[in-house]
């Protein structure tokens, strides 16, 4: 069929009832059934992924939402139909949100794929909805477009801003240490997340906005405007007719995410010390459209590329305050030369014709200038070596450069169960210098890669006054959290990886320096433990547990499944 004569609208991927004129009318009688008029029925179809659920708080807001971003494409003259899809709020799944993205992210490729529909616009928010809706899209590869919910506002309580989720693990530490009261967190619990929207802070989500936006897939300037912002549903408004624009020019995700592209984005990424859980979003981003991100070339990139803004958890700031100091756009600037500009995006302008746009307002306090950054290089790298061979994360940004260089005893919790009944231990044989180890806390883990990277300090060590020490896992940690931590370890112990290997007291060796981490015990006694090794209990008998347990990747690989990639590897 000639691009001329290809279907549109309802008129697409018919319904099979061995005849096409039959399964039309049928579809249009039905449609009508819902009263749309003939009319509106002959119009470009754009739908509308939502994700509202009252299991996601931070998508509260998406009804009025997706009502602005029907009245964006009614506007530009299509018919917008909104579909549900699968929503995942973070603090309401178990094991993990990160177990369920990849349902999420097969829901959305193939109720797009499925479903007439000449564009989409992705509505997400919350930290895995953002990754699973590009994921699907791209591999749906039907023109999209993503808006997010947004960031929440800050609070106030007793005088002090607070904002989830920096603050929520600010004031744990504090309980745990026995600095705050019973009654005084109750209270700082309800003061946390005051408003709707996505964590307020550099997290996962303001971190997959910014890449997003970056990428450019989704209209610029609207990663970081405020949930509960009128200019929110202007930016819902712009993207339906955005998305109507996508349709009638057929621009599709794969000519936006490019090489390019995503090297783009682990540059956005860097230099805002965004959230570690976004190189495990992005890689398996860009693996839908066949690129893979090289963990090596993120230490080029890492080196290369200063840090310019200072949220927490690592600086004083929030994302409302990214917003009114420039948002994304301010940061891109400053980027400019170390950027490939050619890239398209979905406005329709390249990223090097957007920034050509006369520069708004940028507040410098909030975002600093390429030749005087906040830091020199970026905030994140790999560590490579004997305990990691396929590589960890370690958000240099968020850690304490004194612990950068050394030797530890480690300390092995085998589970987080183990973790669980011994951290708090008095008798915990443990001081400041040694190295807390989680093992089988990941991809494999029946836990399901949980963000409990972040060990918690023993109390202890917490009451004596140790606020930082060297923690390793194959985990993953909260983008709001801080301390000098190593994650995402590959491959990890429930694979077989050397991390499942260590017992207490062995020494390792840490070396941001020379992006190492090194487990120091001879490879005889090594080959004598793994043979000593149990077979992997974990084996869920059906279900989605199942599917999940055969086919999930390593954090290297982006924890995707390899049977959703665009090039997979098993036959
Ligand atoms: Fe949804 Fe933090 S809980 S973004």
């Amino acid at each position: 069929m000639s691009e001329e004569t290809k279907p549109v609208g309802l008129a697409r991927g018919l319904t099979n009832y061995g005849d096409r004129d039959f399964a039309r009318y049928l579809r249009l009688s039905f449609a009508r059934s819902m009263g749309h008029s003939t009319a509106m029925l002959a119009k470009p179809v754009i739908g509308i992924a939502g994700t509202f659920s009252e299991f996601n708080n931070c998508h509260r807001l998406v009804p009025e939402l997706v009502a602005a971003v029907k009245r964006g494409v009614l506007a530009a003259g299509g018919l917008p139909l909104e579909f549900p899809t699968t929503s995942l709020g973070e603090a309401f799944l178990s094991p993990t949100s990160l177990f369920f993205r990849n349902l999420m992210a097969m829901d959305t490729e193939e109720m797009i794929r499925g479903q007439p529909m000449d564009a989409v616009v992705l509505v997400g928010g919350c930290d895995k909805t953002v990754p699973a809706q590009l994921m699907g899209a791209i591999s749906a590869n039907v023109p999209a477009i993503q808006l997010v919910t947004g960031p929440m506002m800050t609070g106030r309580w007793r005088g002090e801003r607070l904002g989830a989720c920096t603050d929520c693990r600010r004031f744990w530490a504090r309980y745990r240490a026995g600095d705050v009261d019973a009654a005084t967190i109750a209270e700082v619990e309800g003061n946390l997340a005051t408003t709707a929207g996505t964590c307020a802070v550099m997290g996962t989500a303001s971190t997959m906005a910014a890449l997003t936006e970056t990428l450019g897939m989704m209209l610029p300037g609207t990663a970081a405007i405020p949930a509960v912002h009128a200019d929110r549903l202007r930016a819902a408004e712009a993207t339906g007719m955005a998305a109507m624009r996508l349709a009638a020019n057929q621009v599709t995700p794969e000519q936006i995410v490019t090489e390019k592209s995503v090297e783009n984005a682990l540059r956005v990424l860097l230099a805002i010390g965004g959230s570690t859980n976004a190189i495990v979003h992005l890689t398996a981003i860009a693996g839908r459209a066949g690129i893979k991100v090289d963990l090596n070339r993120l230490n080029a990139l890492s080196d290369t590329t200063p840090v310019l803004v200072d949220l927490k958890p690592t600086g004083p700031f929030y994302m409302e305050d990214l917003n009114a100091a420039g948002g994304i756009g301010a940061i891109l600037r400053e980027l400019k030369p170390l950027l490939h500009l050619d890239c398209l995006t979905v406005s329709g302008q390249t990223l090097g014709e957007r920034l050509e746009e006369p520069a708004p307002y940028i507040d410098r306090a909030v975002v600093k200038t390429l030749e005087e950054p906040l830091q020199p290089v970026g905030g994140l790298v790999a560590l490579f070596g004997s305990l990691a061979p396929r590589g960890a994360i370690l958000k240099r940004a968020a850690a304490d450069p004194a612990l950068f260089e050394r030797e530890g005893r480690a300390v092995v919790f085998t589970s987080l169960e183990d973790l669980a009944a011994r951290i708090d231990d008095p008798d915990l044989d443990i001081d400041a210098d040694d190295f807390m180890v989680l093992q089988h806390a990941g991809p494999l883990s029946p836990s399901g890669m949980p963000e409990a990277g972040y060990l918690p300090i023993p109390a202890k060590l917490g009451r004596a006054g140790v606020k930082d020490i060297v923690r390793i896992s194959d985990a993953r940690m909260s983008g709001t959290a801080y301390g000098t931590i190593v994650l995402h370890v590959s491959p990890d112990a429930a694979s077989g990886g050397p991390l499942g290997l260590v017992r207490n007291g062995d020494r390792i060796r840490l070396s941001v320096k020379h992006r190492r981490i090194d487990l120091l015990v001879d490879e005889a006694e090594l080959a004598r433990r793994q043979a000593a090794l149990p077979p992997p209990s974990y084996n869920p008998p059906r279900g989605y547990a199942r599917l999940y347990k055969r086919e999930v990747l390593q954090a290297d690989e982006g924890c995707d499944f390899d049977f959703l990639r665009k090039n997979p590897h098993r036959p």
